[in-house]
């Protein structure tokens, strides 16, 4: 397996993330080009909740999420036996170096997981390497350049931007949505469909779960290593998340967090 730190980790805040992201919603853009007998790949699967639901759309194809962390995968393999869904599985494995013969799949799907790897022009290749021609190529990732914070204040302002650093520090693009264009054509793929938007949360209740996931996550996973990297100390851990409990609280606050899609076809 490669070695590469991982920023987000696999705690509750980080698993509260996936998790409600559905098919229907996150990976809408993908469901117009699936049919039914299609295999499918979903590369850095994590907890798997978008596999489940493009099982659905290509069965009897086989659907396989793959991802270096076998822990993520155990609800929604449960909840596909519950609900008799028989065309998917979960696999360990390392998506630099793909288990599967060239050609082996219709569809190659990533989300959230170029911006979470040091050599994403790699991870792109692989993933077309297992493509058949004329075959799927369908990539979702954030942008943290895009995102708006609103309204936004010094300490939140440094918050963020120990998050962007960090992800740095391991290696990887806090800002990758905006290459997914050229990896898919670095790739040997046609670009068919490239989308920007925001997830956005505003409203009491929304933002309040967007940020008390951030909270969880700063807590479990992020806080620590700042402090270790000397980057910030335990008081200004506290002042942010005051600072984050003010913004929940304020019915004015918006944040916008800005992703890309695009679909290439295999050459
Ligand atoms: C941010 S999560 C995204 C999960 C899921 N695709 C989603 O959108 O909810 C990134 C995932 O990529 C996985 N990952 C990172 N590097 C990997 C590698 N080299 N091989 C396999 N999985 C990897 C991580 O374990 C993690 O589960």
């Amino acid at each position: 397996m490669t070695e590469e730190q991982y920023t987000l980790g696999y705690g509750e805040g980080a698993m509260q993330w996936m998790t409600s992201r559905t098919a229907d919603k996150f990976g809408a853009f993908v469901l117009p080009w699936l049919k039914p007998g299609m295999r499918l790949l979903d590369c850095g699967c994590g907890p798997g909740t978008l596999t489940l639901g493009f099982a659905s759309h290509v069965a009897p194809g086989a659907t396989i999420g793959i991802d270096r962390e076998s822990s993520q995968f155990a609800a929604s393999a449960a909840r596909a036996q519950q609900e008799g869904i028989t065309n998917l599985s979960f696999t360990t494995g390392d998506i630099y170096t793909l288990p599967y013969a060239d050609a082996s799949f219709d569809v190659c799907f990533a989300s959230a997981v170029l911006g979470s790897v040091a050599e994403p022009e790699r991870v792109v290749a692989e993933m077309s390497r297992v493509l058949q021609p004329g075959g799927i190529l369908a990539l979702k990732e954030f942008d943290h350049g895009g995102d708006i914070i609103y309204p936004q204040t010094p300490v939140l302002e440094r918050s963020t931007e120990l998050y962007h650093r960090l992800r740095a520090h391991n290696g990887h693009e806090p800002c990758g949505g905006r290459r997914l264009r050229g990896l898919l054509h670095e790739a040997g793929c046609n670009v068919e469909f490239t989308r920007g938007y925001f997830d956005q949360h505003y409203g009491a209740d929304d933002l309040r779960a967007h940020v008390d996931r951030n909270n969880l996550l700063i807590d479990e996973m992020l806080a620590q290593q700042y402090i270790e990297l000397g980057w910030c100390s335990e008081a200004e851990i506290e002042e942010a998340a005051r600072a984050w409990e003010e913004f929940a609280q304020n019915p004015a606050a918006v944040w916008l967090s800005a992703w890309f899609e695009a679909i290439g076809v295999k050459q």
